[in-house]
């Protein structure tokens, strides 16, 4: 297989990013399967059109069914909002086509599992948009853990701080609907913490949570795209259905323990997305606005020059350095998603399932419902029995 069809649904905020991603890889990655990007679908004729010719798109459409039936067409990759991820990824398997989704992969775990049970079936290739796992430092972060050198991991502390919609003017975008959602701070940013303490850390087996809910109903929004939205002056109003915060504290299989917070209320932080690490032998903190750097530390340093230390994950010894820049020219957002398509290709190339893939999106989403259970029943969940 020498190129890739892509039909991709959604052509905002993911989409954009993704779109991205598909048209850098081959100018980087040359002798990776190139993705062809044959078709995007999205609700609006006249928008999609737009989108298409602005990011490079062969054709365009306003129904994603019709993608499906085209032979042409290889892998479907779903940018659209979470409550038609199920739907779109388990008819897009049953016809055969691979599927790359965006998180939280569906509203509910269960949902989750139907669209485990219907890739699986189809023998598919699967994989879920985790994509703060493609940073330099955190793929620096792994590197150091597998190899042993932060010890017996001892704590897991991971905070994940927006504050895009302080404003209780700002409209009720999407994001703020259960039933489009699934849930609010805890799916969107929390989601992506429990993947990180997966991903680093392994099995979490227990929580306990709360969250809070500070601002209950918000003007009606006109047009919204990712975290923007117009709309702040209609007097029209709706309930807010979702948590603004969601905390969790979690037991790991291997005895470590967790902190989890995810807030859209954090005041000053546009996208503070940061872990703290503690092993036997050192410790690693990450900060997602500082993406290529990881602060370290190591016990075995001389006791006059211990400390943390900032290292840059962008020399030679470091993951995918050698098809980007010189060392100290650093990489951004964007890379993220261009280095999970090229998991993705690679995935295709040594005939294996992508990672993180749905199960991946499901192990997720059982820890996300675990903590809701939690929040109602006020109790220790324990996360296998969901
Ligand atoms: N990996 C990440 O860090 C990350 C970041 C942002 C969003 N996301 C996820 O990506 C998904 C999309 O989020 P976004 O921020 O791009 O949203 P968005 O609002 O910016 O864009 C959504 C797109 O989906 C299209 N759409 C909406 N409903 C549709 C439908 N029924 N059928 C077809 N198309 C439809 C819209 O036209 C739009 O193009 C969500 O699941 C979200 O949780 C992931």
């Amino acid at each position: 297989m020498k190129k890739l069809n892509i039909g991709m649904i959604g052509y905002k905020f993911m989409g954009k990013a993704h779109s991205h991603a598909y048209r850098d890889l081959p100018l980087f990655f040359p002798k990776h399967i190139h993705p062809h990007m044959k078709v995007i679908c999205g609700r609006s004729l006249e928008s999609v059109a737009d989108a298409a010719s602005q990011f490079g798109w062969d054709e365009y459409t306003t129904d994603w069914r019709e993608m499906l039936t085209r032979d042409d067409i290889d892998l479907i990759d779903i940018n659209a909002p979470s409550d038609v991820h199920k739907e779109i990824a388990i008819e897009a398997a049953k016809a055969g086509k691979h599927v790359f989704c965006e998180k939280p992969l569906a509203l509910t775990l269960a949902d989750s599992r139907e669209m485990l049970e219907a890739v699986e079936a189809a023998g598919v290739k699967h994989m879920v948009g985790f994509n703060y796992r493609f940073t330099p430092a955190v793929m620096l972060a792994k590197k150091l853990i597998d190899e042993g050198r932060l010890g017996d991991i001892y704590h897991f502390r991971a905070w994940f701080l927006q504050d895009w919609i302080i404003d209780p003017d700002f409209p009720l975008v999407w994001r703020l609907q259960k039933e489009i959602a699934g849930s609010g701070s805890h799916g969107d940013l929390g989601a992506h913490l429990i993947d990180m303490a997966h991903y680093l850390i392994g099995d979490i087996t227990d929580v306990i949570g709360m969250s809070e809910t500070f601002i209950k109903e918000r003007p009606l929004p006109q047009e919204m795209t990712g975290l923007s939205a117009t709309g702040s002056q209609s007097k029209e109003k709706g309930p807010v259905t979702v948590d603004d915060a969601t905390l969790f504290l979690a037991k790991f299989a291997n005895g470590a323990i967790g902190s989890f917070e995810a807030t859209r209320f954090a005041t000053g932080h546009r996208s503070t997305n940061s872990f703290e690490i503690n092993g036997s032998k050192g410790s690693v903190i990450f900060d997602f606005e500082r993406m290529n750097e990881l602060q370290v530390y190591f016990v075995e340093d001389k006791e006059d020059v211990q400390g943390f230390r900032r290292v840059l994950a962008t020399d030679a010894a470091h993951a995918y350095s050698d098809v980007w820049w010189p060392a100290g020219h650093t990489i951004g957002y964007e890379h993220t998603f261009i280095h999970s398509v090229v998991e993705l290709m690679e995935a295709f190339q040594e005939e294996r399932q992508p990672v993180p893939n749905f199960k991946d999106g499901v192990k997720c989403q059982q820890v996300l419902e675990a903590v809701e259970h939690s929040i109602e029943q006020k109790k220790w969940i324990k996360v296998t029995d969901l």
